[in-house]
């Protein structure tokens, strides 16, 4: 394997990123780009199919948004365990050569570790825990009331996530990917943890829950606290959760 995907992460670091067009004032491209062919367009119906599977599934997409406060109330157990089987659950084992998963994968790699940054759930301390999604279990990694502190700092000090009951932090391991795809294997990490924090935002909206996505985060600064080696791992993403005010 080439250097190529590595390169990438290491060098769109947020330190060494030169200033923005939107920094230096240009203005801002079009909200959507019309392909030269279209010329021709046809009205669409009202997006509502008459089916209370159909209802419930809607009614989730359209409440989602990006939700960064949240009330004092805790999750429960049972609601976490719900969250990690929405956005990692391991369906079936085939073997010993992949799993399949309540979320898609390129080449069912699922090459993607979830660990979460506990604050606000019934009798778990505060701290990181991983998922142990083939066995539906969590691991306490490092139990620290400081952490969260932490974990916020890494995120430029966005302070909804020590104000957040969980956050998720996902890890991409490199290997599992590029061992099959190699440098392309990147492209394909970014496209799962989409895939990923997609259903936790759709299962925390089931569950009276906001979640927030988060890429703004300092890359060294993160990986460390999870003390990843960048070689093999680095953290990808990050969502927090916690019940909606009301
Ligand atoms: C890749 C990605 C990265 C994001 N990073 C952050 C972030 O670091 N902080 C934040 O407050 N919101 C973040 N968001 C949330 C977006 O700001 C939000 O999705 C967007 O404003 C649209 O709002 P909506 O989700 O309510 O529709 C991120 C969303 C995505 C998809």
């Amino acid at each position: 394997m080439s250097d190529i995907g590595k390169n990438f992460i290491k060098f769109t670091r947020y330190n060494l990123l030169p200033p923005s067009d939107q920094a230096m004032g240009l203005p801002q491209p079009p909200l959507q780009t019309v392909p030269q062919d279209a010329k021709e367009f046809i009205e669409l119906p009202t997006p509502e199919i008459n089916d209370e599977n159909v209802k419930s599934f809607k009614t989730l997409a359209d409440n989602r948004k990006s939700v960064r406060k949240y009330s004092d109330t805790p999750l429960s157990l049972e609601e976490l365990s719900f969250l990690l089987w929405c956005s990692q659950g391991v369906k079936k084992i085939a073997g010993d050569k992949a799993t399949f998963r309540t979320v898609p994968s390129a080449g069912a790699r699922h090459a993607i570790e979830t660990y979460i940054l506990v604050n606000n759930v019934t009798g778990l301390e505060t701290g990181i825990y991983w998922y142990n999604a083939l066995e539906h279990k969590i691991s306490p990694i490092i139990i620290s009331e400081s952490i969260a502190d932490k974990i916020t700092e890494a995120c430029f000090s966005q302070k909804f996530v020590k104000e957040s009951a969980l956050t998720f932090i996902w890890v991409a391991d490199i290997y599992r990917m590029s061992w099959r795809y190699v440098d392309r294997g990147f492209r394909y990490l970014f496209l799962d943890a989409g895939h990923i924090c997609q259903n936790v935002y759709l299962a925390a909206e089931s569950i009276n829950c906001g979640a927030c996505a988060i890429a703004a985060y300092e890359d060294d600064d993160m990986n460390a606290l999870l003390k990843l080696d960048f070689e093999k791992q680095f953290v990808i993403y990050l969502a927090t959760v916690g019940k909606k005010l009301r």
